[in-house]
């Protein structure tokens, strides 16, 4: 079966690759180009442990096919950090211990940052609600929400207690 082109910026880097019509963007950032952070959790968008942000949109990578991102602007967990330079959504979930295990935190901190993006003030209500798609069984979210809002809090410049 042939193979699809397709060209794309992936964490800022201009990126080709040869995907199957039917393979998800998930399958190839994690198998055709070894991007790893992205999990798989259960393949049919209910956990968001594959989130993604595509074009400035927070997506499950598990519901979109690689053929769809051509010519899109992608970022995964990959590219938050910038080198060495935590951001501070990721550093307020250490400060905050409001790391899980690494299937659900990729996930967590990559739907983190585009909230942020979008709105960088949430209130515990709109932090709670953007997140109700990222499932984790094993916290009661109460220091992922503490962490978004350090971090917001981080991102508008203004230090909190
Ligand atoms: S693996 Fe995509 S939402 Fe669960
Ligand atoms: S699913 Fe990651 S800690 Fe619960």
């Amino acid at each position: 079966m042939s193979k699809h082109h397709v060209t794309t910026s992936i964490n800022g880097e201009p990126v080709e690759f040869l995907c199957k019509t039917q393979q998800t963007l998930l399958d190839v950032l994690r198998n055709e180009l070894h991007l790893t952070g992205s999990k798989e959790g259960c393949a049919s968008g209910d956990c968001g442990a594959c989130s993604v942000i595509v074009d400035g949109r927070l997506v499950c990578s598990c519901l979109i096919l690689g053929c769809e991102a051509e010519g899109t602007s992608i970022t995964t967990i990959e590219g938050i950090a910038q080198g060495d330079h935590l951001h501070p959504v990721q550093q307020k979930f250490l400060e905050h211990a409001a790391l899980q295990c690494g299937f659900c935190t990729p996930g967590l901190i990559v739907a983190t940052k585009a909230l942020l993006d979008e709105n960088p003030n949430p209130t515990e209500e709109e932090a709670r609600y953007w997140l109700a798609g990222n499932l984790c069984r094993c916290t009661g979210y109460d220091k992922i929400v503490r962490a978004v809002q350090a971090a917001a809090a981080d991102i508008r410049g203004e230090t909190v207690a």
